[in-house]
């Protein structure tokens, strides 16, 4: 979704805010722009659709020169993707410059109110209405800018994060947030900003999260002040950024997707490292063992995400039923919001996010706390909003993800969740320590066993040939592989554009069968489990019919092998950890189909990596 930065210091902010633009095209975008106070005292501002490097060539002979900026890119809501209604957008009078993000649902009144006193607006957006709001309320109030921004937030509904230059007062940057990340880095005399930390970690470790409601007036020469929208002082707290700079860059790969499926086995150990024992004994999830009684307690948990994240939480759903014997629903987020759900006191949330930004997902944890239950958090991004707004939880440690497909982040949320299941199960002595023991042991090898899958990368990818000009696919499985058919057919279509839909492979006789016929690739997932047999029947109603046959099987099978087209073979593991190792393999043919078709692998059309409007 949209993205955020803004430099003031003594540098020339064109660079900086150039390259901090691209480092947020990972959250997807249509248009660009960027204002600067030239070193003149001109507010210019120039902005174009389509990529950054557009925005790049529009401005290679023009005036940008300047120590204050702030630049935009911009993922349509209000108004189609154009120059037009790329951001930044000046004031009537031209004197500020505003960039946005987030939705303002009440700018159609303040529109009218305002075209009512004479103002035309140039663009089709919601944002245009907030720095027409804010010069009004300057003009016809005679206060000082920062007082305009709290009096125009105070009228308006929505979400924001929002960034302000003043031609008036050009050693100075107002920002502000609600429903929106916004972060400000501190260096020496100097500040950046930005939406989330990325553009700013080449810079300096130190930053504020700004809260909802709280205002950062970035000035020259002075320490950061935060304020409410009443101007109450807030004292700003400055927190260490965890991330480094190779965290960011693609290391030799054509891709940040296919770095991050490779990244896997490490970022595994990470998210495991700590929390259990050298010698596979025992799990601590500090989220957990400090909320012991509240979380033992719980008589149902609740888990609310979106997209891959709700994917992992149907392998959590598996995971805490099987090992805890504890009722779990598993909800869209965007869903759970709007119905008036049941949510008891006892009842314990949990909500999955890797970007810890989600609307929606924001949402149903505000809706979930507002009801008295106890919200837990499994996000990737630390200091995320989501993070911030629950009572525990445990972070997943895989690093920045960049690529919009999620893949690390999928693998890490799923591990998670099977620590969280053991950790809960172990309490409640609802497994044996025989169990107990061996399933530890076996999460433990799961790095090396992802290490021999991604061994497999260079005949999977001349496969992904063979299904390259495949118009749709169908992905099978069942029990706890049945999440991760689903995951397999996000994937492709996210990334290649290719149709794809997952089912619970005995599903299949109820309608989507029909569908079945010599052209219809079907990757089935048939590993070794409690339901083996079962799938191998339902894979047969498919080879009858024609159907072309993909399987992921347990290293070693035959029978599967006798009917398959193709088959990629996964080591043997327990059944909870089955989901994690056939995500390997549909991860990596999702990313070569949509390689060998030419797609825009870590950017597909109409996707944003932090889905932060619902
Ligand atoms: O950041 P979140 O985990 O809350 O994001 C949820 C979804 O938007 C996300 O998983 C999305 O489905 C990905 N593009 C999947 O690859």
């Amino acid at each position: 979704m949209c993205g955020i930065v803004g430099y003031l210091g003594a540098r020339q902010a064109y660079p900086i805010l150039i390259k901090g633009l691209h480092r947020l095209e990972y959250r997807g975008y249509d248009s660009a722009g960027i204002a600067l106070i030239s070193d003149g005292g001109i507010l210019n501002l120039y902005k174009s659709k389509g990529k950054v490097a557009d925005l790049e060539r529009f401005a290679e002979a023009k005036d940008t020169s300047g120590t204050v900026g702030i630049a935009h890119t911009r993922w349509a809501t209000h108004g189609e993707p154009n120059d037009l209604n790329a951001h930044p957008h000046y004031s009537q009078s031209r004197s500020l410059a505003l960039i946005h993000n987030g939705i303002i649902e009440n700018y159609a009144v303040l529109r009218l109110e305002l075209e009512s006193k004479g103002y035309t607006f140039r663009s089709n957006t919601d944002t245009e209405v907030i720095v027409y709001l804010v010069e009004y309320i300057r003009d016809t109030d005679g206060v000082d800018l920062c007082t305009a921004v709290q009096l125009a937030l105070q009228q308006v509904v929505g979400a924001y994060a929002i960034a302000i230059l003043s031609k008036d007062d050009p050693d100075c940057i107002i920002a502000a947030r609600k429903s929106s990340p916004l972060v400000v880095g501190i260096g020496e005399d100097e500040f950046f900003l930005a939406s989330d930390a990325t553009p700013i970690v080449e810079y300096t470790d130190r930053v504020v999260y700004l809260d909802d409601g709280e205002i950062a007036v970035l000035r020259r020469g002075e320490p950061l002040r935060v304020v409410d929208l009443h101007n109450a002082p807030v004292t700003p707290v400055v927190r260490r950024l965890a991330m480094n700079l190779s965290q960011l860059e693609k290391g030799g790969y054509p891709h940040f997707m296919l770095k991050e499926i490779y990244e896997q086995p490490q970022t595994l150990l990470n998210c495991i490292r700590g929390r259990i024992n050298i010698e596979g004994t025992s799990v601590v999830l500090s989220g957990i063992i400090d909320n012991r009684e509240r979380i033992l307690s719980a008589r149902r948990i609740i888990i609310v995400a979106c997209g891959t994240s709700w994917h992992a939480a149907l392998i959590g759903e598996h995971l805490i039923e099987d090992l805890c014997r504890i009722p779990v629903e598993v909800e869209y987020a965007s869903e759970f919001r709007y119905r008036n759900p049941v949510i008891l006191p006892d009842d314990i949330v949990i909500a999955i996010s890797q970007s810890g930004e989600t609307a929606d997902t924001l949402a149903a944890v505000e809706l979930a706390k507002s009801r008295g239950a106890f919200i837990y958090g499994i996000c990737n991004v630390v200091g995320s909003s989501i993070a911030r707004a629950t009572d525990s939880g445990s972070y997943i440690h895989v690093g920045p993800e960049i690529g919009v497909a999620s893949t690390k982040a999928f693998t890490g949320q799923v591990t998670v969740l099977s620590m969280l299941a053991l950790t809960l199960a172990h309490e409640k002595g609802t497994v044996t320590d025989e169990r107990f023991t061996a399933l530890v042991r076996e999460l433990q090898h799961i790095p090396d066993h992802i290490t021999q899958v991604l061994k497999q990368a260079p005949a999977i990818a001349d496969l992904a040939k063979t299904f390259t000009y495949a118009r749709n696919f169908i992905y099978l499985g069942r029990g706890y592989n049945y999440p991760a058919a689903l995951e397999g057919a996000l994937k492709l279509k996210e990334i290649s554009y290719i149709h794809a839909e997952g089912y619970p492979a005995a599903e299949m006789k109820h309608g989507p069968i029909a569908l079945i016929d010599a052209e219809m690739p079907v990757v089935a997932i048939a590993t070794t489990d409690s339901i083996y047999e079962k799938t191998i029947s339902n894979i047969q109603e498919i080879k009858a019919r024609q159907g072309k046959i993909i399987a992921i099987v347990t290293e070693g099978d035959t029978a599967v092998r006798s009917i398959a087209d193709h088959v990629i073979p996964v080591p043997r593991v327990a059944e909870p950890f089955a989901p994690i190792l056939a995500s390997i393999p549909l991860q990596l043919l999702a990313y070569y189909i949509a390689v060998h078709k030419g797609r825009d692998v870590d950017q597909p059309r109409n996707l944003a990596k932090s889905v932060t409007v619902e």
